[in-house]
């Protein structure tokens, strides 16, 4: 497929999980993609990923918690691979914990790499996405941010994601720029959360089916297809959109009608 031939691309947090799917299927459509990593050995093995697989792509250190980084790496890579017309905001970390729990550093800390990270890297974009007369932005927000699924301070991240969404649509929409968010339910990646819990109950992925309509979480890669289309020309009339990517979880509360309304079934 040829669908991203003309998208210059920036990932954000693209050495690992999620982000790196992303990466790897808009380069498997055609798009140049600079990779925005704190981790630069992760980083740089997502560019080498790219490059065997034939795509233009770059690498560039960033930590999207410190604006004036952002700034420069988004630079370096309009530089490199040539203007963005497509940002996706995916990086993001959770330390997971509760409100009786929180420290006031815990909370600063997922916050400003969550929510303030994001904006930085929109901040960065926008001028130039308004100069050339448009582009996509595709943050990834979570579950977390429509509902309470625990981890507080991740969540109210996730929430803010959502809104600025919102935001950025409705400013922008007239410089031709379009922003979405995707909310992804559990996702089987091995990112530190997912690794503790795996480490605690190996069946962790397995146990949470059940919670899903659809009956299993999700692969990376239903999340990277979901990106793949909003940045796409094909969602052109599409911006401000908040889609759970989420197997029909937050569709209802199935586990609980199985539970307590056992008359209404039929199966
Ligand atoms: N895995 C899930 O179940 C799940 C569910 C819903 C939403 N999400 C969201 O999907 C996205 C990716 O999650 P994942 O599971 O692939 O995580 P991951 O930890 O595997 O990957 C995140 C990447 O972001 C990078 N990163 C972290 N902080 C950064 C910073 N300050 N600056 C630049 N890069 C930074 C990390 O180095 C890492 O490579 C996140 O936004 C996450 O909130 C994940």
């Amino acid at each position: 497929m040829t669908r991203h031939a003309q998208t210059t691309a920036i990932v954000t947090g693209a050495g690992h999980g999620i982000g790196r799917a992303i990466a790897r299927k808009l380069a498997s459509e055609g798009a140049a993609v600079a990779v925005a990593e704190i981790n630069e050995a992760t980083g740089r093995e997502t560019v080498d990923l790219l490059r065997q697989a034939g795509a233009r792509a770059h690498f560039v250190r960033t930590d999207i918690a410190d604006a004036a980084s952002v700034q420069a790496a988004f630079d370096e890579a309009a530089e490199q691979l040539g203007p963005i017309t497509l940002l996706v905001n995916n990086a993001a970390f959770t330390a997971a914990g509760d409100l009786k729990g929180m420290t006031l550093e815990a909370w600063h800390n997922e916050v400003d790499v969550n929510l303030n990270g994001t904006y930085h890297c929109i901040r960065a974009i926008v001028p130039a996405m308004r100069q050339r007369g448009g582009g996509a932005i595709v943050n990834i927000s979570s579950v977390n941010g429509l509902r309470y699924f625990g981890n507080p301070s991740y969540s109210a991240a996730k929430a803010g994601i959502t809104n600025l969404t919102l935001s950025v649509a409705s400013e922008f929409g007239r410089d031709g720029i379009r922003c979405n968010a995707v909310c992804p339910g559990s996702v089987r990646t091995e990112n530190i959360t997912w690794a503790i819990r795996q480490q605690k109950d190996p069946q962790v992925f397995q146990k949470l089916a059940r919670w899903y309509p659809l009956g299993r979480v999700a692969e990376p890669e239903d999340v990277a297809k979901a990106v793949a289309f909003l940045g796409s020309d094909e969602a052109s009339y599409i911006t401000g959109a908040v889609l759970p990517v989420d197997g029909g979880l937050t569709a209802g509360m199935n586990v609980m009608i199985d539970e307590f309304i056992l008359e209404s079934r039929n199966d």
